[in-house]
């Protein structure tokens, strides 16, 4: 059992990440916390405890996080890519939160003290975590590892040539979170532009019950962003990925130990994950004394772990 918070933005695949920690038996999820990134951070927390409602999760806390970038620069979202609710259009507008009296970093903070082997597992910018480590540098020694959606190392980017979008959307939070003395292992684009759900998947899904028709309804409004991107009708599951490696629901089968850094630059590279890889006959070397895990590779069954909701 891996006891996790989920960090979330909540958009349409941080939905499915939620759904599949919520589901999983061999996940203890101890809280969600939120952040801006897909939508404003009040919209994610509604759809943050709506999914888990249709999960029959009310349990767990939802805690509200950062509204914007820990430098104080505007937040924008994403609208293009997870509709402007977040949810592809099909977020309930009645439907009533359930929120935590605590702050996400609050939450972050108290639980890395209650609840042995804690792992952090952040799919949105990663604000929230940068904000908990000013609350308390001391974070670290409590916190079992820290699995992070973002970044792309070897591929290109996805909001420019070289930066993906969590770490574009607020390089300084994800520099300090990549300085801090813990353990990373970064689920980048190297990997999950290689993870998809296909249309099949999705029927599969809106074959179940409420929560896997709400998924499969989202997916449907996912899938007609990334139809063009990938040629066929199909979505890009970045977010569920990186939960399943942090919580071996998924195998990494390349992921050598490197030493990831952040362009904070106003410039073009703006964003970009940098790591020095080196591959010796073939094989990826680690690098000595290095503390971030760079996914360069996973195994087969990711969708078979995702999609059993
Ligand atoms: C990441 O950006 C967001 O749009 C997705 O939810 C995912 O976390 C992919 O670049």
């Amino acid at each position: 059992m891996t006891s996790i918070i989920l960090d979330v933005g909540t958009g349409i695949d941080d939905a499915l990440a939620i759904a599949t920690a919520a589901r999983s038996s061999s996940i203890d999820l101890v809280a969600c916390t939120v952040v801006w990134g897909n939508v404003d951070v009040a919209q994610g927390a509604r759809n943050t405890s709506e999914v888990l409602a249709l999960a029959g999760r009310d349990d767990v806390p939802v805690a509200v996080g950062a509204a914007g970038p820990y430098d104080g620069r505007d937040a924008w979202y994403s609208p293009q890519v997870h509709g402007a609710d977040g949810q592809g259009g099909h977020a309930d507008l009645a439907f009533a939160p359930t929120l935590s009296e605590r702050t996400a970093v609050e939450t972050i903070v108290a639980a890395s003290h209650a609840v042995a082997d804690l792992e952090l597992v952040a799919v949105g910018p990663l604000t929230n975590l940068a904000h908990a480590l000013d609350a308390d540098p001391t974070l670290p020694e409590r916190i079992r590892q820290v699995t992070i959606m973002g970044g792309a190392v070897l591929r290109r980017g996805n909001v420019s040539e070289f930066a993906e979008a969590n770490i574009h959307h607020d390089p300084e939070a994800a520099a300090k979170v990549f300085a801090a003395p813990w353990e990373v292992t970064l689920v980048g684009l190297d990997v999950t532009m290689d993870s998809i759900i296909t249309d099949e998947m999705r029927q599969r899904l809106a074959g179940g019950d409420a929560l896997g028709q709400r998924l499969a309804a989202m997916l449907d409004a996912y899938m007609d962003f990334y139809e063009p991107i990938l040629g066929q009708r199909a979505a890009v599951n970045h977010d569920a990925v990186a939960l399943g490696i942090a919580t071996g629901l998924v195998q990494t089968t390349r992921s050598p130990l490197a030493t990831v850094t952040v362009d904070c630059s106003d410039g073009p590279e703006r964003g970009r994950t940098r790591a020095v890889l080196e591959m010796v006959d073939g094989a990826w070397q680690d690098e000595a004394d290095a503390r971030h895990r760079v996914v360069l590779e996973v195994g087969d069954g990711f969708e078979r772990a995702m999609l059993d909701i």
